[in-house]
């Protein structure tokens, strides 16, 4: 019996409906080892998913190895600046092509027999393959066998991509995204998102399934008691839900701008004045959390590694290259460190979740049907999601 078969059905269901009588999702999915490689077929295939960070690979000829939900991939940055990803293995005998990330001259190599790849996949060389001394043999055809692209697209500075190749187009599915922040970003706020070229970014390592930090970042109720000093000035009623199409989450109203010795980060220039103490918190199903304040963004990738461990990776951009000058290095320290902060103090309650999960008097549990909304929202999304693979 596959792992997604011991899933009832009716569980599944239980999560879809109306939340003053929903259950959330059964145990299984949180924590059956072998349910991750199902979601990912089932689900995550089908839509975008984050894989990485376009600044990670900060110049041409970079190229970035990753391992997602068990699929070896590459990521590169080609001559010609353009980013893709790739499936990282060889056309001749699978061997996994580029184990190190950095910049690589030419081309990629794989070191079991020596077949080279361009940057953009295109299979180079293949020494001896007709013999000793001999590069090219009868028959075979270099463009057939280079590397096996996967669609995919960058925006906020993530790259997301589309395992199955048949989710709608990037730009049809992120437009609500765009649309709903093109109040606080403008036409110009993602194009002046910068990274630091050192720093900027965070890592944690957390025992839960992926799910559960998404679950977590999508609600306020937690405030008071998981982030008291955060609470201490933006509390649970300055808080409102987001819910639409395939994103959920939270805005607030009273988000503190870093300020250092009387000064502050540049803002966007297209922020409305009034609004400068709003943020926006929104998870991009499955695995993208985003942030937007007046004076930084940042994208958090959740890497799923089984189904009991997820490593949160988060990359802070600021606004404009004036941002990142020696003048603001306090602020961007600052502003760093309150996020390393409230996402530590998030790790205690996920992995609580994850172990709540063992055990056979819970069952999904229920919600609050005024606080938890953008939480059943994502769980039903889920379910939905799963039931309709099984069809
Ligand atoms: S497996 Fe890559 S060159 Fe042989
Ligand atoms: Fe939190």
């Amino acid at each position: 019996m596959s792992n997604f078969a011991r899933i009832p059905m009716a569980d599944l269901h239980a999560a879809t409906r109306p939340i003053e009588a929903a259950r959330g999702l059964p145990n299984g999915v949180y924590n059956d080892p072998n349910f991750l490689l199902e979601e990912r077929d089932r689900v995550i295939a089908k839509t975008w998913a984050g894989v990485g960070f376009a600044g990670d690979l900060p110049e041409p000829g970079y190229v970035q190895p990753v391992t997602f939900m068990g699929l070896p991939m590459v990521i590169m940055r080609d001559r010609d600046n353009q980013v893709r990803v790739f499936h990282n293995v060889c056309s001749h005998r699978g061997m996994i092509v580029v184990s190190e990330a950095g910049p690589v001259t030419g081309s990629v190599r794989c070191p079991y027999h020596s077949w080279t790849y361009g940057l953009n996949g295109d299979l180079k060389g293949t020494p001896h393959i007709g013999g000793v001394g001999v590069h090219n043999t009868a028959g075979f055809n270099c463009e057939k066998h280079g590397m096996k692209e996967i669609r995919s697209q960058v925006w906020f500075d993530v790259v997301f991509v589309n395992l199955d190749g048949q989710a709608a187009e990037f730009a049809d599915f992120i437009a609500p995204v765009t649309t709903r922040w093109q109040t606080y970003l403008g036409d110009t706020g993602l194009a002046r998102m910068r990274r630091e070229e050192e720093g900027g970014t965070v890592m944690l390592d957390v025992a839960c399934n992926w799910k559960l930090a998404v679950e977590n970042y999508c609600e306020s109720y937690h405030l008071p008691w998981v982030h008291p000093s955060l609470n201490s000035y933006s509390r649970i009623q300055d808080h409102y839900h987001i819910m639409f199409d395939d994103f959920a989450g939270q805005g607030t109203m009273v988000y503190n701008l870093s300020e250092t010795a009387g000064t502050s980060l540049p803002t966007f220039p297209e922020w409305p004045a009034e609004k400068m103490k709003e943020a926006e918190y929104i998870t991009v199903f499955p695995n993208v959390l985003l942030g937007i304040q007046a004076d930084h963004t940042f994208a958090i990738v959740l890497e799923p590694v089984t189904n009991e461990r997820t490593i949160e990776h988060l990359r802070i951009m600021y606004v404009g290259d004036e941002a990142l000058s020696e003048a603001y290095r306090a602020h961007r320290a600052a502003t760093l460190e309150s996020w390393k902060i409230v996402f530590g103090e998030d790790v205690g309650v996920v992995e609580g979740m994850q172990f709540g999960r063992i055990s056979p008097g819970f069952k999904g549990g229920v919600y609050s049907p005024v606080l938890d909304n953008p939480t059943h929202y994502f769980n039903k999304w889920v379910a939905n999601h799963l039931i309709a693979s099984a069809h």
